[in-house]
């Protein structure tokens, strides 16, 4: 092989990346073995008639100068000069799988050096782009992107789409010509685009096809692309997106793109989450070792902000004996907050609502063998607040515009350095001063105008933001955090590093849920998606769910409550008890395991489960989520076990309306009798399915013998 060509081995997926005569991506997918220098001869393109006269390559920073008409790698300009670089390969660095590979435009005076990683053990590859400016005058970014090669055949994609209460909706279509674009200019990660999606062969499903799957790990504004250029090439675009001027570089100045991780399966959908999920245990968050995730209790959806401590500590109690493990007080603990209307930034307990202090709360909460978890959201400022009225000019905004309220509120110029000091110290302090496990940190609003000393800010704001998470951590490490953004507005890997797990939704109705988690996991493992028991009747959607389907809905996340236990009935407190002693079963094994979504005729049913990395277990959810389109469901064949292991099925738990409700004059028969089936029956021929009731759910689990 070539010295200008690098082969980075994975477990299951190789990438060879050639350096010269320029850098470019020429394979990425299936393991392949033989790679010699007649090979890689074996792909050099054709050059076609009636257009340039070379071949133009689409490297890993894209360049019009040598031809390619579709969107660079990067845009900018030196007062108009140097705005068309062209990068020639100067160095490489490698070290094992981790590649640094410098190239460098002496003309523009401009040096851009890509860094790959591909994970060997998960398969996950890791890319990000940094630039630099190596002239004396300024250079502004307009843009800095990561790009990755396709090949011709991944000809479908598939993206999320959402919003408030409704994140992660898939959506797919075909890209045959031009392309697909999503951006976020939200100021946060957004509801609306999660800044990720998979692209793969034709009709790629949860069990087939081949797959490639990317996330630009970023909290702020995104833009992702992907393109088919008219001789059919196709390739990725990541990019945090910049407002007009907002990145200028002076002399050895540089500017990163956000990793952007990246992982080839040829096992369908499934294949690429078990690699996202073991990288995102492995090596982005940062739990501690053999800790369970505690069962939790936050208080929003049962007081709101009616915070009366006597009453909150019979709360407490009752969490207790229902085995809740951590008791979070949700927003409304601080001064002057009574509704969203007033008191963000004033981040000192309400004496008037706690006379005596947090700390009797906090004790009883201790004392019930309970963590205690409470409520921030640092980022903003209500205008009716003290800290407003003594610093109007904290905001994160322009001088002589009067940008719109979100919710009352307005954002916080962390880059202001008396700002980031006043909110560490009230964290530091907070944390300091109680016995606090866990800090639920909310951003409620969206960024309109963020102006830092006049100048575009929301790089900085975003940057100073993970700075601020990082001195916390780094102080109270023991201290797990939530990211929460009126839900799911917050979740990408970025966060992740330095939180330890999400609030999904606020959308706690079950229904709603089954689709949000799914979209979800595709790029989370289960134990970082915050599922919570709601109450009865949704707050969101006004439906109505049987604590059943309630809590198996909830069973496969890092589980929770929402309600005020105290005024639940007894039926309803029984079924919390039981599902959170389920979970607790389980959690071993749902915290741990492969995630298996199953591809099912029937998209008015719903199968996933978890299986133990070793084969031994699994557990599977049916969940009925509309009137079945058949008079029968057919058979669900659960693929993932070991084929040659025989598993014995047991139910777990069952809709109490399955056997009462008259839809079935008889039962399939593992319902009720024991049966042992080996892995390959489960996966090829399956099981017949019960016909259950929409918004029902049953669960099973498959041990080995
Ligand atoms: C946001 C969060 C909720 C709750 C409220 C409190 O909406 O997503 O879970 O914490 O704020 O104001």
């Amino acid at each position: 092989m070539k010295e200008s060509v690098v082969h980075l081995q994975g477990n299951t997926s190789d990438l060879i990346i050639q350096t010269q005569p320029v850098v470019e991506i020429l394979y990425w997918g299936d393991k392949i073995s033989g790679v010699e220098a007649a090979a890689i001869q074996a792909v050099k393109r054709a050059v076609p008639n009636g257009r340039l006269d070379v071949d133009t390559p689409v490297t890993i920073s894209p360049e019009h100068g040598r031809g390619v008409f579709s969107s660079p790698g990067m845009e900018g300009n030196r007062q108009g000069l140097d705005w068309s670089p062209v990068f020639e390969f100067k160095t490489i660095q490698q070290d094992g799988n981790h590649l640094l590979i410098t190239t460098e435009d002496q003309i523009a005076g401009l040096k851009l050096v890509c860094e790959l990683k591909l994970d060997s053990q998960t398969d996950v590859l890791q890319v990000r782009n940094t630039l630099t400016n190596l002239k004396t005058a300024t250079y502004q970014v307009d843009r800095l992107a990561v790009t990755l090669p396709l090949p011709e055949r991944a000809d479908e994609l598939m993206a999320f789409h959402g919003r408030w209460v409704r994140e992660f909706q898939p959506h797919r279509l075909k890209v045959k010509h031009g392309g697909y674009q999503q951006e976020n200019r939200r100021g946060r990660t957004s509801h609306e685009y999660f800044p990720g999606f998979m692209q793969g062969t034709t009709s790629f499903s949860e069990q087939q096809g081949e797959v490639w799957g990317f996330h630009l790990a970023w909290s702020g504004n995104h833009r992702l692309r992907s393109d088919v250029k008219t001789d059919g090439r196709r390739f990725v675009q990541a990019e945090a997106t910049y407002f007009s001027g907002e990145i200028t570089l002076t002399e050895g100045e540089s500017i990163s793109t956000p990793w952007v991780y990246a992982a080839y399966s040829a096992q369908g959908l499934n294949g690429m989450s078990h690699a996202f999920h073991q990288f995102v245990r492995k090596q982005i968050i940062q739990f501690p070792d053999h800790k369970v995730r505690p069962v939790h209790l936050n208080t929003w959806e049962g007081i709101y902000f009616d915070h009366d401590p006597e009453y909150i500590m019979q709360m407490a109690s009752r969490a207790a004996e229902l085995g809740v493990e951590r008791f979070i007080i949700d927003d409304g603990w601080f001064k002057g907050r009574n509704n969203d209307l007033a008191a963000l930034g004033d981040w000192y307990l309400d004496t008037n609502k706690y006379p005596n202090g947090l700390e009797p709360v906090v004790n009883h909460v201790r004392g019930l063998g309970m963590e205690f978890g409470i409520w921030f959201e640092p980022e903003m400022i209500n205008p009716d607040s003290d800290l407003f009225r003594a610093h109007p000019d904290w905001l994160l905004a322009l001088d002589g515009y009067q940008q719109p309220t979100g919710r009352y509120q307005y954002v916080l110029d962390l880059q202001k350095p008396e700002v980031f000091d006043y909110l560490l110290e009230r964290l530091d302090t907070t944390l300091s001063r109680y016995d606090i496990a866990y800090v639920k940190w909310d951003m409620n609003r969206e960024v309109v105008q963020p102006g830092h000393d006049g100048y575009a800010a929301l790089d900085g704001q975003t940057k100073a933001l993970y700075d601020l998470f990082d001195e916390l951590r780094q102080r109270h490490p023991k201290v797990e955090f939530e990211s929460c953004a009126s839900g799911g507005g917050r979740i990408d890997y970025e966060i992740l590093k330095r939180t330890h797990r999400f609030w999904t939704s606020d959308n706690n109705d079950a229904l709603e849920r089954q689709q949000i988690q799914r979209g979800m996991s595709y790029f989370f493992p289960p134990e970082v998606m915050g599922s919570h028991i709601g109450g009865r009747h949704c707050h969101c959607t006004r439906r109505t769910h049987s604590i059943g389907f309630r809590g198996l809905t909830a069973l496969f996340g890092h589980m929770g409550v929402e309600l005020d236990p105290v005024k639940e009935s007894a039926e309803e407190q029984a079924g919390f008890t039981h599902y959170i002693t389920l979970h607790k079963q389980l959690r071993p094994l749902l915290h741990s395991g492969k995630v298996v979504r199953i591809d099912h005729h029937d998209p008015a049913l719903q199968i996933n489960g978890v299986i133990a990395q070793d084969q031994s277990s699994a557990v599977f959810l049916f969940s009925q989520l509309a009137m079945p389109t058949y008079t029968l469901s057919g058979n669900a064949r659960l693929a993932g076990l070991d084929p040659t292991k025989h598993y014995r099925l047991s139910v777990l738990d069952q809709p109490a309306s399955m056997r009462t409700g008259g839809v079935m004059k008889k039962l399939p028969l593992w319902l009720d009798e024991e049966m042992t089936l080996s892995g390959a029956w489960l996966a090829k021929a399956g099981i017949a399915l019960p016909v259950l009731d929409p918004e029902s759910a049953l669960l099973i689990k498959l041990d080995a013998v």
